[in-house]
């Protein structure tokens, strides 16, 4: 049977958790709730306890339950933890890593994947700090629903509504299924286990620009997600990660060294400047083309300028042929046709030991998910459609397993 943790925090909304707990329970999990001070004043307890079959958990310091259980225990004998409703205040102390209270003792202790379902005021909402805060959770691994968007009971329209129940179950059902498919016929590792300590990864990630003047330049539609998360997902495993970031405004990962480049050239001058490295993953999609900048802004008037088109560097193939070369070297493939011979035809011909190839046809660029296949010389290994978190979490394994 999965079993939810269920942290109710101080808002309006928190009603709505009455009605989440009856549908967990009815949908055949176990749910324990966990109830803020100021979600106190909001739900009972005892109405939680009575609709969780549960006790209810409110004070860190209760000492009876240390002696029995432990609020890390607590933390770690869940499947998932849920927040709903995430305040303000709550998601704030979340990102700044506060425990100063059970929630977030247990939310900073836990090793289990947290889905947070905010409800606030729009204002709240909007505000750049707590937007500041999501943009962290989610760079940190939190699952952040996006807020309903509404009348609220403060009078005011707009994002900031508790989603309903219905769907907090159903993002629950799903985070679940995403946790059970990345861990499927994986062998049983410590989730503490640092496996990739003293190794140097470098990760590239995004567009390139290339400028055809001082305001125009030859962009592609790289998001950097894809990149940014295997950068963090690496890190998680204790490597030092150096990651080479083309124009993209993505939070840099959690203890990862970020550089920020712009063009090809740029990029393969800060790879080359970061070497020696135990592994490269090179995840950007640079341009394979760049012109002659013109040194002013290009005139309308003039017409449809000429452009004197010049050959890349490819970064990949020379990092391979390179003395420095990384002992494991991942290579991209985004390919809008025929994958999996495309990316077997890469691998080949840049002589790297792995192609992840992803098909963007199907899941655009700059979406949330990604379907890839795992090229290497011994064979094809096609992963299902997940989130690109999964996907980083999942190749990070691999990369780990390969540096053994
Ligand atoms: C009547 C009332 C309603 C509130 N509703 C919300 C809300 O919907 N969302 C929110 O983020 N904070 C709301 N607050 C403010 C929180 O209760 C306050 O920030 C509190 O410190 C949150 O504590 P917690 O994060 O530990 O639960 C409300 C406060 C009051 C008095």
């Amino acid at each position: 049977m999965k079993r939810i943790l269920l942290i109710i925090g101080g808002g309006i909304a928190a009603y709505k958790a009455c009605e989440l707990v009856r549908l967990i329970r009815k949908s055949g999990m176990a749910v324990r709730c966990v109830v803020t001070r100021a979600g106190e004043k909001f739900v009972t307890p005892m109405t939680l306890a009575a609709l969780s079959e549960d006790k209810v958990y409110t004070d860190l310091f209760d000492l009876k339950d240390e002696a029995e259980m432990g609020h890390i225990q607590l933390s770690r004998q869940a499947d998932l933890v849920v927040v709903a409703p995430a305040t303000a205040d709550l998601m704030a102390r979340m990102a700044h890593g506060l425990a100063d209270d059970l929630a977030t003792t247990l939310l900073l202790a836990t090793d289990k994947p947290v889905l947070a379902a905010p409800a606030m005021n729009v204002r709240m909402w909007l505000h750049a700090a707590t937007q500041r805060n999501v943009a962290q959770l989610r760079a940190d691994g939190v699952t952040v629903l996006e807020p309903d968007e509404g009348a609220m009971a403060c009078g005011e329209f707009g994002p900031g509504r508790l989603p309903e129940p219905e769907a907090i179950l159903a993002a629950i059902q799903r985070a679940l299924a995403d946790g059970a498919d990345v861990l499927e016929g994986q062998p049983d590792f410590d989730m503490g286990e640092k496996r990739l300590t003293h190794k140097h990864i470098i990760v590239t990630a995004g567009p390139t620009h290339e400028p055809i003047d001082p305001v125009r330049v030859i962009a592609n539609r790289s998001s950097g997600k894809q990149g940014f998360a295997i950068a963090g997902a690496l890190a998680a495993l204790g490597a030092r990660v150096t990651l080479v970031a083309g124009p993209v405004s993505l939070p840099t990962p959690s203890g990862v060294d970020r550089i920020d480049v712009e063009s090809a050239r740029e990029m393969e001058a800060a790879v080359t400047a970061a070497l020696p490295a135990d592994a490269a993953v090179m995840v950007a999609a640079v341009a394979d083309w760049r012109v002659d900048a013109a040194p002013e802004k290009l005139k309308k008037e003039a017409g449809p300028p000429a452009l004197n088109w010049h050959k890349n560097p490819d970064i990949l193939a020379n990092l391979c042929a390179s003395p420095q070369r990384p002992k494991l070297v991942v290579g991209f493939a985004a390919e809008t046709e025929t994958a999996i011979a495309h990316g077997q035809g890469k691998l080949l011909r840049k002589g790297c030991d792995m192609i992840v190839a992803n098909d963007v046809s199907v899941d655009k660029m700059g979406g949330e998910v990604n379907r890839v296949h795992i090229i290497t010389r011994e064979g094809v290994d096609s992963w299902d459609r997940m989130e690109k978190s999964a996907v980083a979490t999942r190749l990070a394994e691999r990369i780990a397993d390969a540096l053994a």
